[in-house]
């Protein structure tokens, strides 16, 4: 099942209902910008320094900003036009308008986008709410110079965090909701995110056509996922702790599979 123009248009306005305050805890707390850094890091290591990056899914253009701030040219993309204006505000504040091109563009529309980029990235999950993988995967090849290179963060299938989490409350279904094929409804602010879940494999299968499977690991597997920051404040040392975990082993055989999202990066043939 694919999603139909009405589910797109909810999805949409559940972020635009988000945009304003997602800056705050809600899209950027402690544990979404330990899980950034992360992105941040594999980005650095698989593209030449001031080369040209499109980021699919930009939300509020955090590391639209970052990546423009370490000498990148990038095409910041959201189907949410209150991200999109986010993003382009924090260009304009930051004085990086040169650097950093805000466009209202879906990943479900990037056949209107006819530029050539060294790297792609999606952070936090847009990939999640695509239509149709496969066609994300064919116009990433066609926007991607050969060798060119795909860093995502996705949201995953096994978060054992969560299963625990909410199998205590009682909340079985909540806790076994990223087991669903297909698309599913998922609540925000009173509105509806339509998502597909996936586990790095399923995931890769989409790409395999034009792309070869670098590497991917689990982000916050051991660390609690980001919508438990009351965790984390409480016990901040231990987990700490976990998140030490998360950088040793989260990306051995096995570990890789599970956690809140898994970051996959993956080369142009
Ligand atoms: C969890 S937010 C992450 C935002 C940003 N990447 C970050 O790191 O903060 C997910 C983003 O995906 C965007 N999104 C949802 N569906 C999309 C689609 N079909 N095409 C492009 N972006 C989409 C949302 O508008 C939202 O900005």
């Amino acid at each position: 099942m694919t999603l139909d123009e009405t589910q797109l248009l909810d999805t949409q306005r559940a972020f635009d209902s988000v945009a304003a305050d997602y800056d705050g805890p809600r899209g950027n707390n402690e544990l979404i910008q330990r899980m950034r850094v992360t992105l941040w890091d594999t980005v650095r290591a698989v593209v030449p320094s001031g080369s040209r990056l499109l980021d699919l899914g930009c939300g509020t253009g955090i590391d639209a900003a970052e990546f423009a701030r370490r000498g990148h040219h990038v095409v910041a993309t959201d189907w949410s036009p209150q991200m999109v204006e986010r993003t382009r505000a924090r260009a304009e504040a930051a004085g990086l308008t040169s650097q950093v091109l805000p466009i209202h563009v879906g990943v479900h529309q990037l056949g209107q986008l006819h530029d050539r980029f060294d790297g792609i990235y999606s952070n936090f999950g847009p990939l999640n709410c695509a239509p149709d993988l496969r066609a994300v995967a064919a116009d990433s090849a066609r926007l991607l110079r050969p060798g060119g290179m795909l860093v995502f963060s996705v949201i995953g299938r096994i978060c054992p965090w969560e299963v625990g989490y909410y199998a205590l409350k009682g909340r079985f279904k909540r806790a076994v909701v990223r087991a669903a094929r297909g698309a599913t409804a998922v609540g925000m602010n009173r509105h509806t995110i339509w998502t597909y879940y996936y586990s790095p494999r399923e995931f890769y299968r989409a790409f395999a056509d034009y792309f070869s499977l670098e590497s991917y690991r689990a982000l916050s597997l051991f660390m609690p996922p980001p919508y438990l920051v009351d965790v984390y404040r409480r016990h901040p040392v231990a987990c700490e702790r976990l998140g030490r975990l998360d950088d040793r082993l989260g990306g051995l055989p096995l570990l890789r599979n599970m956690g809140d999202h898994f970051l996959i990066v993956l080369r142009r043939r």
